[in-house]
């Protein structure tokens, strides 16, 4: 399988159209920038433990979903050349290594461009899930179980959310690459939502970005998998594959496609 180039604006989009949803406006030069500690590395070790976990990433279309500048995509596809990613944000994948370019789609997740029961996995790394409507993050598991063929596998990289929910710092401000980051983080009914203030130290301008994500324990993110032919294979609580305890940093499920 080869995605034709150039792929990248194709899914839908009409050019010029206002920009609304928190995710549309966040993920940009300053998110690269503010998040340039979750790295290479970290994908590289993250990739390696999934590969182990769940070897059918090796084989088949995966799909790299929410692939950013296609850190983990990367890595993958030195062991799966038919691995590809999509993404919303043209500037994240505008960064990506240029080798990787006919093997990226720009689109909206809600919205994916594959055919039912062809995908051999789909990742989700570093929270991509949660960003919408409850209905539509719904909708969207049982779409991504949808696309997996038969024992498909889903590696689903989530917060550990009532680690979140118990550590959860109110307001902090930091200074990174240039940039004064003021964070206001509050749990406003079942989304953690944080509301910074970024101001360029260099300049003075300031803007504000917001994050809102929808928090789901691991039991009803369980539920909402079995709904959609997925079943838990695994529970990791590190990228290098620690078992998930209730200090863990992450809760990393692999599922796969029962039926
Ligand atoms: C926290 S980042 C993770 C990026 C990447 N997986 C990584 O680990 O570096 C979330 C990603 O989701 C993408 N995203 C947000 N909303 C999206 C949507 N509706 N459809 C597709 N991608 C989306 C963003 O552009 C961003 O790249």
């Amino acid at each position: 399988m080869r995605l034709e180039a150039p792929p990248l604006d194709t899914l839908g989009f009409s050019e010029g159209a206002v920009l609304t949803e928190w995710f549309e406006a966040w993920f940009d030069e300053d998110y690269a920038l503010l998040y340039s500690h979750r790295d290479e590395e970290e994908a590289r070790v993250a990739v390696g433990r999934a590969l182990r976990v769940a070897p059918e990433l090796q084989e088949g279309p995966v799909l790299d979903l929410a692939c950013g500048a296609g850190r983990h995509l990367e890595i993958l596809r030195r062991a799966n050349p038919l691995a590809f990613g999509l993404d919303l944000s043209r500037t994240l994948l505008g960064m990506a290594p240029g080798g990787l370019r006919p093997w990226l789609l720009r689109g909206d997740m809600r919205r994916l461009p594959v055919k039912a029961g062809v995908l051999s996995g789909i990742c989700l790394w570093f929270t991509p899930f949660g960003y919408f409507s409850d209905e539509e993050n719904r909708a969207l598991l049982l779409d991504l179980g949808g696309l997996l063929r038969h024992q498909g596998v889903l590696v689903m990289d989530y917060v550990n959310v009532e680690l979140l929910a118990r550590t959860l710092i109110p307001e902090d401000t930091v200074e990174h690459s240039g940039i004064r980051v003021r964070s206001l983080r509050s749990i406003e009914g079942d989304r953690l939502v944080k509301r910074m203030e970024l101001t360029r130290l260099a300049t003075g301008e300031a803007r504000e970005v917001l994050e809102s994500v929808r928090l789901y324990p691991p039991r009803e993110l369980q539920e909402m998998a079995v709904r959609a032919g997925l079943r838990l294979r695994r529970v990791m609580g590190t990228y290098a594959g620690a078992s998930f305890t209730e200090d863990s940093p992450r809760w990393i499920g692999v599922f796969e496609k029962a039926w």
